[in-house]
């Protein structure tokens, strides 16, 4: 085994750049390092260069600049039968001549595993994805979503070392798709698999994930666990795309460390954290989420700007309250409360006062 110096790096991405014409990177920079046994998901709009990723990790593309190792060894100079990754691909098609059951166990054959064992985890498989009885059927015989469960039992069948999987439930219902996902991280755990996962659903990609990288223009724009994400996006592009997001628009006014003073297009004052801006005179856009924003009086810090707002919409959405603002000529502020006992259900028309804490304020890059 050669030694390698960080063992912690089981999937790495280094200075990788691809392009399929020669002219045009659709991946421009990517760095990447993921240890054994980590569910990493990379999300990002259409086109951002993940399934380009995801092909090159599998060696069905070369990067045109840069590394790619698998445990500490470049990927083309693994053999593809021993490289132990499982596959799901937004176009990965079942052996249509085969039955289910054969599907799943061809891998295991490949791997020289015995009958028995074979037969074994083959049913272990198909009832993981609920298609025990669908063992004797040929592919087209099956619905669109029952392939996709088919093709999700045989990446995993032979439980490799690490799976990659492109969009693996895009076809199913809420509730089969809610029931995989939590079968899908609760098995990768159990078996120590390293899983790289794409998908466009955000909420599937905070929930199931140690860590999400979020892709944009063949770059990773952030990654980090699901809760940082959220909560301290590091640029516009992450804030906007991730959750729901208030944005409004100004100039930093004063820089004292870790607080900025913004003032807003209109010429309102807010207090801000500064994260990606660090001079006064410099344009920003301020991101605050829904349910950061505080319009009683009596929880607001002493001290603190705050903005006026008319209330201009009340949706009552069970648990909680999404009442929809004007705030500094922003008609689209969004605001969620609790549906608590004592919360207040504020009516279409209302003159109120909201702030906020200043570390909930994020300072970011404004739009050029
Ligand atoms: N085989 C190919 N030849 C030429 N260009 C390609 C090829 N595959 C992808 N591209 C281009 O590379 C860019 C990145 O594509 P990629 O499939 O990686 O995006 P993606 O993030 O997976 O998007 P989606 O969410 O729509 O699946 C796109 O502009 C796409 O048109
Ligand atoms: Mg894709």
């Amino acid at each position: 085994m050669p030694d390698t110096s960080h063992h912690d790096a089981f999937v790495e991405f280094e200075r990788v750049q691809k392009s399929y014409d020669g002219i045009q990177l659709v991946v421009k920079d990517l760095n990447l390092t993921m240890p054994k046994g980590e569910f990493l998901t990379m999300l990002g709009p259409s086109g951002s260069g993940k399934t380009t990723c995801l092909m090159m990790l599998a060696g069905f593309e070369t990067a045109t600049h840069g590394d790619i190792r698998l445990d500490g060894r470049p990927i083309n100079n693994i053999p593809p039968h021993k490289r132990g990754i499982g596959m799901v691909f937004q176009n990965y098609a079942l052996f249509p001549h085969m039955t289910i059951s054969e599907n799943l166990s061809f891998p295991l054959e490949v791997r020289k595993i015995g009958k028995s064992d074979r037969e074994a985890k083959v049913k272990r498989a198909l009832d993981m994805v609920e298609m025990g009885a669908f063992g004797g059927r040929r592919p087209a015989q099956l619905s669109g979503g029952q392939q996709q469960r088919i093709a999700l039992a045989r990446a995993l069948v032979f439980e490799p070392e690490l799976v990659l999987m492109d969009e693996p439930l895009g076809a199913l219902d809420k509730q089969l798709r809610e029931k995989m996902q939590f079968e899908i991280t609760h098995l990768a755990h159990r078996l120590g698999i390293t899983v790289v996962y794409v998908t466009h659903d955000q909420t599937e990609a905070l929930t199931m994930s140690d860590r999400v990288a979020v892709f944009d223009d063949g770059r990773i724009q952030q990654l980090a666990p699901p809760d940082e994400l959220y909560e301290k996006p590091q640029n516009s592009f992450v804030a906007q795309f991730i959750g729901e997001n208030n944005t409004l628009e100004g100039t930093i006014r004063e820089m004292n460390g870790d607080r900025c003073v913004v003032q807003l297009n209109n010429g309102d004052l807010i207090d801000a954290m500064p994260v990606n801006v660090s001079q006064v005179g410099e344009r920003t856009r301020v991101s605050i989420r829904p349910e950061r924003v505080e319009f009683n009086k009596d929880r607001l810090q002493e001290g603190v700007h705050t903005l006026k707002a008319e209330v201009l919409e009340f949706i009552y959405m069970g648990d909680i309250f999404r009442t929809r603002l004007k705030v500094a000529g922003n008609d689209e502020f969004v605001i969620k409360t609790r549906n608590a006992p004592d919360q207040v259900r504020l009516e279409p028309g209302a003159q109120i006062e909201i702030g906020w804490l200043p570390e909930d304020c994020r300072a970011l890059d404004a739009p050029n």
